[in-house]
């Protein structure tokens, strides 16, 4: 297991989301001010690019743009329906102004 580079964190804005791919997964990675979170990519609701929803900085979620549902960027869970699982989340850091994804291989 080990920290993967997936960009600079001037790549995204504060409120932004991306997309990218890490070890085989479909990430989203969040930045928050200088915080950056990094969530499963796909709704557990539906087969839905969460990347591609809204970030809400208050309180720290990402809103699907399908039905709707908030998803926590610090545990993975909806705290909105529709969906009621949560999403996997995986360790996020900034090292060296680069945002630093960690996948544990146990699937
Ligand atoms: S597909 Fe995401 S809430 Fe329905």
């Amino acid at each position: 297991m080990s920290a993967v580079k997936v960009c600079a964190l001037a790549d995204i804005a504060s409120g932004q989301v991306r997309k990218f791919a890490v070890e085989g997964r479909n990430i989203a990675v969040v930045r928050i001010d200088d915080d950056v979170y990094a969530i499963g990519d796909k709704c557990s609701h539906a087969d839905v690019s969460l990347s591609e929803g809204e970030v809400l900085c208050d309180t720290k979620e990402l809103e699907c743009f399908k039905h709707g549902s908030a998803f926590s960027l610090v545990s993975g869970m909806p705290n909105t329906l529709p969906a009621t699982q949560a999403v996997p989340v995986y360790a996020a850091t900034v090292v060296d102004g680069n945002v630093m994804i960690t996948v544990e291989n146990t699937k």
